[in-house]
């Protein structure tokens, strides 16, 4: 073959499969346009979406009935043994033990429990027990009668017992009688034995109240009220006389101011002594 003919050859193959090749693009080209995608091609894509979507959904109603039904054909439901029930038998404590907090409970009630007991034995035993003599607010012991009297006139007519917080004067056995009625019960065998026990306390508001041995009354220098010597009202703004304790005597000659009694100060206007200022005031003069 010669060089000419091989030429022609190659070039009429060249020619027949160009013409082929543009054929089939030109096809493709009328159907869909350039770059679409064969059936074959969308159809494995549609398939391949459906799949994963079931998987993302997860299964259907359907599906999962279908697998029961499946499931549960040729098979029985099972039966539970049946067993006696076992009785209740409570845990031993002495097993289970006790635990922190339990323990620190029970050391503070019992603790507190001892504690409230052994302040209320105190109490009692302390209330039960005898005294001999009080302080105040008890039976106070102011010495021998004698002492007393001639205390009161040493001290010019006044004696004053701290513990009893009382004053100690004489009231004239004289005119006893006309204490009858007026002064207390209590405070007679005090008078009769020509003794008297006044409060200290101002019955106006409590201020201490002093002696004044010039007038030889009591005069308060708060707010200026004056007592005579026993007590009775004078002057100032005091609603009554001096308050008053009994007086008890013993046998031996002890004796004792109640300052557990007190008794409430005679009326304005009762002057069973009749004493009059002795002398100069100590504090200024008020309406007496
Ligand atoms: S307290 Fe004594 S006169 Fe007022």
């Amino acid at each position: 073959m010669s060089a000419t003919s091989v030429i022609i050859i190659a070039v009429v193959a060249v020619v027949v499969l160009g013409g082929a090749a543009f054929a089939s693009l030109a096809r493709r080209s009328d159907v869909r346009g350039a770059g679409a995608l064969s059936d074959e091609t969308v159809a494995r894509d549609r398939a391949a979406r459906k799949a994963r979507q079931t998987a993302e959904s997860g299964p259907t109603a359907a599906s999962v009935e279908a697998e029961g039904v499946a499931a549960r054909a040729g098979t029985s439901v099972a039966v539970a043994e049946d067993r006696a029930p076992v009785p209740f038998v409570p845990a031993d404590p002495e097993a289970i033990g006790v635990s922190r907090r339990q323990f620190f409970n029970r050391a503070t009630i019992s603790l507190m429990s001892a504690g409230i007991g052994a302040f209320a034995a105190a109490s009692f035993v302390a209330f039960l027990w005898p005294t001999k003599t009080g302080g105040f607010g008890g039976k106070v012991s102011i010495g021998r009668y004698d002492d007393v009297v001639s205390g009161i006139r040493s001290g010019r007519g006044f004696f004053y017992a701290p513990e009893a917080r009382a004053w100690i004067t004489e009231y004239p056995v004289d005119v006893v009688p006309k204490a009858e009625g007026i002064y207390k019960e209590s405070l007679m065998p005090g008078l009769q034995r020509g003794l008297i026990a006044s409060y200290q306390k101002c019955p106006h508001l409590g201020c201490r109240v002093p002696e004044c041995s010039s007038s030889q009354w009591f005069e308060c220098g708060c707010h200026g009220s004056m007592y005579n010597r026993v007590g009775e009202k004078k002057g100032g703004p005091a609603p009554r006389g001096l308050d008053h304790f009994p007086l008890e005597f013993s046998a031996s000659g002890e004796v004792f101011v109640d300052t557990g009694t007190i008794v409430q100060g005679v009326p304005i206007g009762v002057n069973t002594t009749g004493q009059e200022a002795e002398g100069p005031h100590c504090v200024g003069a008020s309406d007496h």
